[in-house]
């Protein structure tokens, strides 16, 4: 979603600015633009398009020592809520002085009522969107002071916000604040850099702060000055980010989705690495910060998240069902904070986040927590703030996920879903010994996951055959059903072709009637418990003359008869099957897509990190 990165210092803020942009391209967006401050003047520029387009600009705009000369400017990427994509609508916006200028991600829910307000007292708008109400709102209660002007404007602010905004008047500083939107600051030497996402801020400095809600900073090339919403001096502590700049380059592949899904390997060794316990046969998971007395005092689990989080939660509840006969639900963090839902003392919330930043899942969260739940994140992203408000949890450890379609962050979640049913399990039904079995079975993930990436050549072949389809079924029973619904999404978020992930079962109680000829099925007959009952359905399909593809285990020579086409994966146990199968079928999405020549790392109205409701 929209993108900030604001600079003070001593290098060129053009450059950084722009390139810290470039960073934050994979979070998917429509319109770019910048504002800078020189010499008491502002310079905006802004548009629909891309941040070469914006670079362009900018190069033809300002010469070279204006560029150089400039020290102290913001940045955004727009994507779209309130007001098309358009030069008006982008990011900077003025107040009506001309004097201030803002970027601003998340919405403004109550703009409609400030804007009359406003409007009342003679302010012009420019734009559809909500956010240029609120930098009129600043510019109201401007006389001089600007971070006064922000927490005075936001007393009046319903909804959400990450804001940058500067002055003409004041070349030394950008004032930022945060609610309900990521926004980081870095601490360079002589120079200060904040933005929505730490990949923005890497290339210079790994010292950075992480604003909570509420907070509003004062940013100045010596450093932040960071404060509550009454302007009263709080303290931040200083992290230092472990991952570095290459870590968020391409490699040499093609895409970032490419790269990410054959990091798999050493990605899912790093959400290992330490974890396991073969003498104990246990996980060792220091962050769930849990005894096993209160481990096993929990009574049920509640498993929140979205899109392709939401599908890891769904294997995850075969995990803890079976390994620790928990029962366990699962929900779409939306419905569950909407819902009022019921707590009981002994429950355990489990919300699942890659990017630890997505609203609905943050809020269901809040929920959980408010209703007296313990609750335990699953993120990625390390210092997030889905992170920091559970306090405890599982860091996934996949390393930096910039394609927007999510892999390696999908198969190091059920890494973690299954090594912590396995400790869940330890501490109450399972045996040592079966324990020492189930991390054994673990620990061959990473080889698992190459020997499928070993037959990428056979996937791109079997790619080639229906890149051309309009339509697409994904067929699965008991843990592989949910595998065939981030199948199926996988494939319709990045090649645009319609597929449908279904349980096997459920296939004749009505989409039976749309397969044709012209309707391929993906099936996961991996050789487990229920891929007899698989094989029947795929026949179902093929008598409606359906073409048919089967993920089937190696060596499995009895099944292959039934398909059309076959994707092969190592065997492997029921537990850890699901992860082979997601690679072969990324691996696959991706190879259609690239085929259908699809821009891969950025699909048309996605964002990686859904930051609004
Ligand atoms: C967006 C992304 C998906 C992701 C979902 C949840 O829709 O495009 O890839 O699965 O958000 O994101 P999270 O960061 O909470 O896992």
């Amino acid at each position: 979603m929209c993108g900030i990165v604001g600079y003070v210092g001593s290098k060129s803020a053009c450059d950084v600015l722009l390139g810290g942009l470039k960073r934050l391209e994979y979070r998917g967006y429509d319109s770019a633009g910048i504002a800078v401050v020189e010499s008491g003047q502002l310079g905006i520029l802004k548009d629909k398009g891309k941040v070469r387009d914006l670079e362009q600009t900018v190069y033809a705009t300002w010469d070279e020592t204006f560029r150089r000369r400039v020290g102290l400017g913001i940045a955004h990427t727009r994507w779209a809520t309130h007001g098309s994509p358009t030069a008006a609508n982008a990011h900077p916006h003025t107040d009506q002085s001309g004097r201030l200028a803002m970027v601003h991600n998340g919405i403004i829910e109550n703009y409609a009522a400030l804007k009359q307000q406003l409007a009342a007292k003679g302010h012009r708008f420019l734009s559809q969107t909500d956010s240029e109400v609120l930098i009129h709102l600043i510019g109201e209660f401007y006389q001089g002071n600007l971070c006064e002007a922000v927490c005075a404007a936001l007393k009046h602010v319903e909804g959400t916000y990450g804001i940058a905004v500067v002055s003409a008047d004041a070349p030394e500083a950008i004032v930022v604040a945060r609610k309900g939107s990521p926004l980081v600051i870095g601490l360079g030497e002589n120079e200060t850099i904040v933005a929505s996402d730490v990949s923005a801020i890497i290339a210079h400095t790994r010292q950075v702060i992480y604003l909570d809600d509420d907070d509003v900073a004062i940013i100045t090339r010596a450093g932040a000055e960071v404060r509550n919403a009454h302007n009263v001096p709080v303290s931040r502590a200083v992290a230092n980010v472990d991952w570095d700049a290459g870590a968020a380059e391409k490699g040499g592949y093609e895409h970032f989705m490419l790269k990410e899904i054959f990091e798999q390997p050493d990605a899912l060794q790093n959400s290992l690495r330490g974890r396991l316990d073969p003498a104990m046969g246990t996980a060792i998971l220091s962050g769930l910060a849990l005894s096993p007395r209160e481990l096993a005092g929990i009574r049920r689990i509640v498993i929140v998240g979205c899109g392709t989080s939401l599908h890891a939660g769904m294997v995850g509840k075969y995990y803890f069902e079976e390994l620790a006969g928990m029962p366990t639900e699962v929900e779409q963090a939306a419905e569950y904070r909407y819902r009022n839902p019921i707590i009981q003392p002994e429950d355990m919330v489990v919300a699942i986040s890659q990017s630890g930043e997505t609203a609905d899942t943050l809020a269901a969260v809040r929920e959980a927590k408010q209703k007296g739940a313990l609750v335990v994140g699953l993120c990625n992203v390390v210092g997030s703030t889905i992170a920091r408000e559970t306090g405890r949890g599982i860091y996934l450890h996949a390393g930096p996920e910039i394609g927007v379609a999510s892999t390696k962050a999908f198969t190091c979640q059920l890494a973690v879903l299954l090594m912590m049913a396995l400790k869940l399990g330890r501490c109450r039904r399972l045996s040592r010994q079966t324990g020492i079995e189930i991390g054994d079975e673990i620990r061959t993930i990473p080889d698992l996951v190459k020997r499928v990436l070993a037959g990428n050549d056979e996937i791109v072949r079997v790619a080639q055959q229906y890149a051309t389809a309009r339509d697409f079924f994904f067929l699965g029973r008991g843990c592989m059903y949910p595998v065939a619904m981030e199948g199926a999404l996988k494939l319709k978020e990045i090649s645009y072709i319609h597929a449908e992930g279904y349980h096997a079962a459920e296939l004749k109680h009505g989409p039976i009637a749309l397969l044709d000829d012209q309707v391929p099925v993906l099936a996961m007959l991996n050789d487990i418990a229920g891929r007899d009952k698989m094989v029947s359905n795929v026949q179902e399909c093929r008598a409606r003359h359906a073409p048919t593809i089967g993920v089937v285990t190696e060596g499995d020579t009895d099944v292959v008869q039934n398909v059309d086409e076959i994707i092969r994966i190592p065997r492997c146990s029921h537990l850890t099957a699901p992860i082979p199968t997601a690679v072969a079928l990324q691996l696959f999405s991706y190879h259609v897509a690239r085929i259908r020549n699809c821009p891969i790392d950025q699909p048309r109205n996605l964002a990686k990190s859904v930051t609004v409701e």
